[in-house]
């Protein structure tokens, strides 16, 4: 064998090798990002501005010990507070709670999970740590070295900029603010690293018409949350009539789970739980995962309401009519039909489900899922009656 026929074997087979990598390398780029609602775990409603790394690991240990990974929670994001300020180089840092991002990325990793951070595309953050605003590139190749997964882009600092370039000028603050989502977009794009893009900027210039078009997969349509029922139904019955903006790749999100945090009971944290499933909302928990009691695990672990939220098909749930019934088309054909009884001071009523209202003909079997039972074949109606904040969710097929 000649030195040339050597050569040019080897370079064939670098050339496979480079080829097979590239079409990796596309298909990894082409793989639908957020193809079902992303869940996992967020720190903030928990632990705000404390939280340290050795939480985070504890989250993380927490989704696998108590199956919360298996069931499909599988992102441990870091919000708000890790950030310290840049290097000469213009490099990001971390603060002290937070001494080594790659290497808790690696442990987050290293439990089946995927890590996810926050940062703004302001100068500062909301809680008024360092932003990206004009290192948008330098920190999305940060993200990547680290191992990041998903980034939330919280609007805030920027916010103080477009109202201090354009306080009149409606069209133009808007402009400024796409083009800064977008120039995050292309930025993580360049990254090569599949990155899932969480939009934050409180449902601003109705966020869901042009969300998609920069880029994210998820956009906040509202204010933030707040472990209350009144907050929790405010935002999540309001979502009536986003249901058009919202499929595989590109999510609504009215904010994370505050299930498990205390400010609501058992039946007020079910409604959260399966309307958020209905809306085929992200579900990230919000909760201290390392304490958590049977109730809150049982809520957030309900596998027949979370395939609700993940099916496949991923049109969100309308409201029926003006009473809190909610229907979600399913991809196996059958619907999720959920009654809510959302007024605090509001005795339990008899609500009677007809199924032809619902787009059914004829017969039809029904599952509750929070009772986890089968209600064999039905007619033509069915009555539930919610409890007090409580809510009653079916399936239901032909
Ligand atoms: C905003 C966001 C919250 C959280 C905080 C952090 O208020 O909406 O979800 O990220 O900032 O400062």
């Amino acid at each position: 064998m000649t030195r040339n026929r050597l050569f040019s074997l080897s370079t064939l087979a670098f050339t496979a090798v480079l080829a097979c990598e590239l079409a990796q390398a596309a298909q990894a780029q082409s793989a639908p990002l957020a193809a079902t609602p992303p869940m996992g775990w967020n720190s903030w409603n928990h632990f705000a501005e404390k939280v340290t790394d050795a939480d985070v690991r504890a989250a993380a240990d927490a989704l696998v010990s108590t199956g919360m990974r298996d069931a499909g929670y599988v992102y441990v994001n870091v919000d708000d507070t890790w950030e310290a300020g840049r290097d000469a180089q213009g490099n990001i840092q971390t603060n002290s709670k937070f001494p080594d991002m790659k290497a808790l990325a690696d442990y987050v990793h290293a439990r089946g999970l995927k890590f996810g951070i926050y940062s703004s595309p302001g100068p500062k953050t909301c809680a008024g740590y360092e932003g990206s605003y004009g290192h948008e590139e330098q920190d999305a190749r940060t993200y990547a070295a680290w191992g990041v997964d998903f980034l939330k882009y919280d609007l805030c600092g920027l916010r103080d900029l477009i109202d201090l370039y354009s306080p009149n000028d409606a069209a133009k603050a808007s402009a400024m603010m796409r083009d800064a989502y977008l120039k995050m977009h292309l930025a993580l794009v360049k990254t090569g690293r599949p990155i899932v893009y969480s939009l934050c900027q409180y449902g601003a210039d109705d966020v869901w018409q042009w969300g998609e078009a920069v880029g994210v997969n998820l956009w906040r349509t509202t204010d933030d949350i707040s472990d209350s029922f009144r907050s929790m139904a405010l935002i999540g019955f309001s979502q009536a009539g986003l249901e058009r903006y919202a499929k595989p790749g590109h999510w609504n999100d009215p904010d994370m789970l505050e299930v498990g945090n205390g400010g609501m009971n058992a039946d007020q944290y079910r409604t959260q739980m399966s309307l958020w499933a209905m809306l085929a909302a992200p579900l990230l928990a919000g909760n201290d995962l390392s304490k958590m009691d049977e109730t809150t695990r049982s809520i957030l672990m309900n596998k027949e309401v979370i395939a609700v939220d993940q099916d496949k098909l991923g049109q969100q749930g309308s409201r029926l009519g003006p009473l809190q019934t909610w229907v979600r088309p399913l991809a196996d054909g059958g619907k999720a039909v959920a009654v809510f009884n959302f007024v605090t001071d509001d005795v339990p009523q008899p609500v009677t489900l007809r199924f032809k209202e619902l787009g059914f003909t004829g017969p039809v079997h029904a599952r509750d899922l929070w009772a986890h039972k089968d209600l064999g074949v039905l007619s033509d109606a069915y009555t539930v009656t919610p409890p007090q904040g409580g809510v009653v969710m079916l399936r239901v097929w032909k």
